[in-house]
């Protein structure tokens, strides 16, 4: 018997920056989608998109969305257009994969939301790492029940975040710079998939310790549950330590990584001027004279599944790690390894979610009002971290199930 083919998306892209260039494996190697258009203000970022994927490429997203023949736009854009994006391409009828964070705001999330539901499409919010397969499947583990009941979250990352190259926005909260915007709310996303979503409360404290890169670098925080679990949060952007020292040296990309590389992107930085800063990034972005693609050829063989740093889920009976290649499993009387396969695709799991809303009806996980239920708690770790005091939350959702 013969299965029916997959229907295919075909996909345009509004923003070919890093995020787009760090999703590429997907976009060109699930048999799901078809790129057929690109939209940037930048002209060598159209001119490289066109001749890359034979497709058009537009100088702007209205423009893009009148393309009759897209179904699905991707936005990548930087996160103060992932509003104003969305609202235009519902508008014109499009299916959406918005990238994370959701938006700067509450109310922005709020807008996100009701532009789909008027327009009925979908929404997808990602990627990020809580569609990490091993991610889903510790949270099918405690759902189970075989441990007895979830009680603790720990969960830890460091990394070089903070010295990456910048554009000046990007070090500036106010427009959405630092961690809390960029490196939480994948933290978040994985604590709250496998802990069931309710989160009740957040106290948290974040440091910007760094006099010439004046944004929020790490925070610690602390989430109270409805189901009475609780996580410990703990992220660092300031490259000393590295935490996928302990993740087997498996980078967060599920690509090995060499430790001897000790302190590169700090020392990349080293005396450069916000300008000479900026002109490094938009070279090594997508179109620029120094654009390198983040992923090989051979990658797809030597590929483990994504992560975000150490994370161990306690349960009455057991306390479980999942890593890159599987799961870790300390139960009471044995200790044991789940393997996991090898990834088919990179970030399959994002796409499993957008074809499957779109074609087959299923709820997505990662819809509007989960993410912006994540979005609530990044909010919360810049409050509480300002005020000193604990955050009460009230757009938490539970999220469809998986
Ligand atoms: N999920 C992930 O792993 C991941 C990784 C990196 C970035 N991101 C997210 O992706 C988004 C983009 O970040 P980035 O690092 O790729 O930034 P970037 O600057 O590298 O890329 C953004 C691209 O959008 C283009 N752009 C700017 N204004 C636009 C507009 N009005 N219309 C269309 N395109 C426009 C820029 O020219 C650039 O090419 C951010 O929200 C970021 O948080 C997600």
């Amino acid at each position: 018997m013969s299965l029916k083919p997959e229907a295919i998306l075909r996909l345009g892209v509004a923003g070919v920056g890093r995020a787009f260039s760090l999703m590429l494996p997907t976009l060109t190697g699930d048999p799901r989608l078809r790129i057929v258009a690109g939209a940037d203000p930048r002209p060598e970022a159209r001119a490289r998109f066109a001749m890359d994927f034979s497709a058009r490429a537009f100088e702007t997203v209205e423009a893009m969305c009148e393309e009759p023949e897209i179904d699905v736009i991707y936005i990548a854009s930087p996160h103060q257009f992932h509003r104003p994006h969305v609202e235009i391409a519902a508008r014109a009828g499009k299916h959406v994969l918005v990238e994370k964070p959701m938006a700067l705001a509450l109310d922005d999330c709020e807008a996100m939301i009701a532009a789909v539901e008027r327009a009925g499409v979908t929404m997808v919010v990602g990627h990020s790492h809580g569609f990490d397969a091993p991610i889903a499947r510790t949270r099918a583990l405690v759902e189970s029940g075989a441990f007895g009941q979830l009680r603790m979250i720990n969960a830890m990352q460091f990394t070089d975040f903070l010295y990456r190259p910048r554009r000046p926005e990007e070090l500036d909260t106010a427009s959405g710079g630092g961690v809390i915007f960029n490196q939480a709310p994948h933290q978040v996303d994985n604590v709250r998939v496998i802990a069931g979503g309710l989160t009740r409360s957040v106290r948290a404290g974040a440091g910007a310790w760094d006099p010439a890169r004046r944004t929020q670098g790490a925070y610690s925080a602390f989430l109270n549950f409805e189901n009475g679990a609780f996580a410990s949060l703990t992220y660092s952007g300031y490259a000393h330590f590295d935490s996928d020292e302990l993740c087997e040296w498996i980078a967060e990309s599920g690509l090995p990584k060499d430790p001897t590389r000790y302190g590169g992107a700090r020392a990349a930085l080293q005396g450069l001027s916000e300008i000479e800063e900026l002109n490094l990034k938009s070279s090594s972005n997508y179109g620029g004279a120094q654009y390198r693609p983040p992923h090989g050829d051979d990658d797809a063989a030597r590929r483990w599944h994504q992560h975000f740093g150490l994370l161990i889920a306690s349960c009455d009976g057991a306390d479980i790690r999942p890593r890159p290649d599987g799961l870790m499993i300390y139960a009471n009387n044995e200790k044991r390894f789940e393997p996991l396969p090898r990834p088919r695709v990179h970030r399959a799991e994002v796409i499993d979610e957008l074809h499957g809303a779109i074609e087959h009806g299923r709820a997505p996980l990662h819809d509007g009002r989960w993410a912006m239920a994540t979005m609530e708690v990044c909010y919360a770790i810049l409050e509480s971290s300002r005020t000193g005091r604990e955050i009460m939350l009230s757009r938490q959702c539970a999220g469809a199930t998986p």
